[in-house]
């Protein structure tokens, strides 16, 4: 996952008082494709929470719901500082496709609970990864951004951690450690659920 989109850089109509127009042109680049990124993983945890199945349905479509709430809400603080920073946010479906520098999410329908979380692990991963980019990216030019990023992180990993309690064992070793694709991942849940709907959807 690329960290800053596809780098284009729109003009920012005002420049924030004590910034550089450059600053705040390569600023208002990072937060839309974080934007980007919070909506897109927006969009997953819903769809993961109402295709979901099989045991421990219910406690873990009601663990998505306030995850999606929270990310609706990081969603909405991102794009109110690109027009804090002078900018526009783009939050249209079409450039959420064409702006993303990652593949949509592979699982299609419905699936295994433990497949859905093990999916999502790296969907987490890697939002969480660009997220700290972000904060390398913005440590010079403005630590207010980097601190508003901070602060996303911090509920980003508590989540990754809530969705990867799921697929651990006691000993800590995650059912999808190796795994470097959603399909991949998925498919070590699956065989490491002892149920007979796994050997239906492997
Ligand atoms: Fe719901």
């Amino acid at each position: 996952m690329a960290p800053h989109g596809n780098g284009k850089k729109k003009r920012v109509t005002f420049v924030p008082a004590g910034l550089e127009r450059k600053d705040s042109e390569e600023l208002v680049a990072i937060l839309q494709e974080r934007l980007i990124s919070l909506l897109d993983l927006g969009l997953t945890i819903k769809h993961v929470h109402w295709n979901v199945v099989g045991p421990h349905f219910i406690g873990v479509h009601q663990m998505l719901d306030p995850q999606a709430a929270r990310v609706n809400e990081l969603v909405d603080q991102l794009a109110e500082r690109i027009t804090t920073m002078g900018g526009s946010p783009d939050g249209r479906s079409g450039s959420i496709v064409k702006q993303r520098t990652w593949d949509d999410y592979q699982l299609g329908g419905r699936d295994l609970v433990d497949a859905h979380l093990a999916a999502l692990d790296l969907v987490y991963a890697g939002v969480i990864t660009s997220h700290r980019k972000a904060i390398d990216a913005t440590e010079e030019i403005d630590p207010v951004t980097q601190d508003i990023l901070i602060e996303q992180t911090e509920s980003l990993e508590l989540f990754h951690w809530f969705v990867r309690a799921h697929l651990e064992d006691s000993a800590g070793h995650l059912v999808d450690a190796d795994d470097r694709t959603e399909k991949a991942a998925a498919a070590s849940a699956r065989r490491a659920t002892d149920s007979p709907l796994s050997a239906k959807q492997s």
